[in-house]
């Protein structure tokens, strides 16, 4: 393919509807052009090479142009592109399956494959209503979420995505979803300790199901880390603690691993290596697959499945699917990269490189204009704020559009650096490729801190404010 890039952008802005299309700047939309990409970065319209910040988004485990990925690709391609998952079966869904249950915590040996990561959570909260249903108790319905939490752009996965703005101008089933506060520790009141505001979060859940009723309540769905909503690591023991309050309430716990999956907090999965609890299903895409191909899974407690099979199952079927659930080409893709994450050994290399990466990260704190560092594994997050302007008492939305306008900035400057970032309102969000090295990290770094330094200035210019 070798579109001039005038037609690439005709294309683009006469053509293509994107994913978060922000609509008033249809048609005159001048978007980074992304031609090739080899290792950790990607090449732009200019030749311009890039450290591929976010790793496409959250999900280029192991680097670009890996050949023999192409070729496995290629191989099931060629051999049987196709097959009918409702009625038939095949190699790859069933290798990719079996491995999986393997990798997976506790008894979560049962794997449904779909073909996303917004398809993995509609699955398991449609899991969650069939099993309650078959169970004989259709009123325990409701799903707990939290505020913050991004589970997916499908009309269910909107339904317990605890973003605002996500929402706006669309609808949502609001009598099914509720949301408990943020739990982002750099929001607590001044003065209350770490401890007291892991205890008031955990109690939001228990005293949430116990206004709802555990017999309402069918899941609590929620990220070991949130990631779209700006990488908020919740205080420590947090998770574990709300999945103690669920196992007494009989309410299930649905762990959506789409980016704690696969390495990025070096573990194939966070829920116990990481946090210490067996959730009763966990989602995951993304890293699944490297991005190489689209593909998500549902990983189900054999418990469960158990409860809804065999002479338990009252005649059921299970009445869901996709056409590409399992698809061969795309499963091949997830079973190479697994493969290269093993032998390449990339979960100890992330552990190995993951303490030097959140020191660099946090060293960001110095600079006046950054408001908080998160991170954890290799995947980190920048909040600036413009202090003075905050405690000025500036009206909401104005803030909002200059807070917007803040993170753009900033990837302005890094992309004339050589790096991307996904900038997200005032939020700067990390997840490099796993097979990130040292000094590639520090390269990052560097750039980052003399772009935030580069948008300092310039606003101290524009504000006539001193911000150093
Ligand atoms: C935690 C989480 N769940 C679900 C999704 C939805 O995945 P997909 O975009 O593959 O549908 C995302 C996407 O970013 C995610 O971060």
């Amino acid at each position: 393919m070798s579109d001039p890039i005038g037609q690439i952008h005709e294309h683009d802005n006469q053509a293509w509807f994107h994913p978060w299309e922000y609509l008033p700047d249809v048609g005159h939309n001048q978007r980074s052009i992304i031609q090739r990409a080899e290792g950790i970065h990607v090449f732009d319209e200019h030749g311009q090479r890039l450290i591929d910040g976010p790793g496409g988004m959250w999900c280029m485990q192991i680097g670009y142009g890996r050949k023999e990925m192409a070729e496995a690709i290629a191989e099931q391609a060629l051999r049987m592109p196709y097959m009918n998952p409702f009625s038939l079966t095949s190699e790859a869904p069933t290798r990719l399956a079996a491995k999986l249950a393997e990798l997976a915590p506790g008894d979560l040996k049962r794997v449904f494959l779909t073909t996303g990561g917004s398809t993995a959570v509609d699955t398991a909260l449609r899991f969650v209503h069939f099993y309650n249903n078959l169970k004989g108790r259709p009123g325990k319905k409701h799903i707990i979420s939290r505020e913050h939490a991004y589970h997916g752009s499908t009309y269910l996965g909107a339904t317990v995505t605890g973003k605002d703005r996500d929402r706006n101008w669309f609808d949502i089933n609001t009598g099914l979803s509720h949301f408990l506060p943020s739990v982002n520790p750099a929001g607590r009141p001044a003065g209350m300790s770490l401890q007291a505001f892991c205890d008031a979060r955990v109690a939001d859940l228990e005293n949430k199901i116990l206004e709802l009723g555990a017999d309402k309540v069918g899941a609590f769905i929620a990220e070991p880390i949130q990631a779209s909503g700006g990488v908020i690591v919740p205080p420590e023991g947090y998770l574990k603690r709300c999945w103690e309050i669920c196992r007494r309430h009989d309410v299930l716990f649905i762990a959506d691993e789409v980016v704690t999956g696969f390495g990025r907090l070096g573990h194939w999965f966070a829920s116990e290596a990481v946090f210490g609890i067996q959730p009763d299903l966990i989602t995951c895409a993304k890293g699944l697959t490297s991005g190489y191909l689209p593909l998500g899974a549902m990983l189900l407690s054999e418990r469960l499945f158990q409860e809804v099979s065999g002479s338990n199952a009252n005649g059921a079927s299970f009445g869901h699917g996709f056409t590409y659930s399992g698809h061969p080409v795309c499963c091949a893709a997830a079973l190479k990269s697994i493969e290269i994450i093993e032998r390449e050994q990339l979960l100890q290399h992330v552990r190995a490189l993951s303490p030097h990466f959140l020191e660099r990260l946090h060293a960001l704190r110095e600079i006046p204009l950054v408001f908080d560092t998160r991170g954890m594994g290799l995947v980190g997050c920048v909040e600036c704020r413009v202090r003075p302007l905050v405690e000025s008492g500036m009206d909401g939305s104005e803030l909002y559009a200059f807070e917007t306008e803040l993170g753009m900035r900033i990837d302005r400057h890094c992309h004339e650096l050589g790096l991307m970032v996904r900038p997200l309102t005032n939020l700067c969000v990390f997840s490099p490729p796993l097979v990130i090295q040292r000094d590639e990290v520090d390269q990052m770094l560097d750039i980052l801190h003399e772009a935030i330094l580069r948008t300092q200035r310039e606003l101290e210019l524009e504000l006539g404010l001193k911000l150093s």
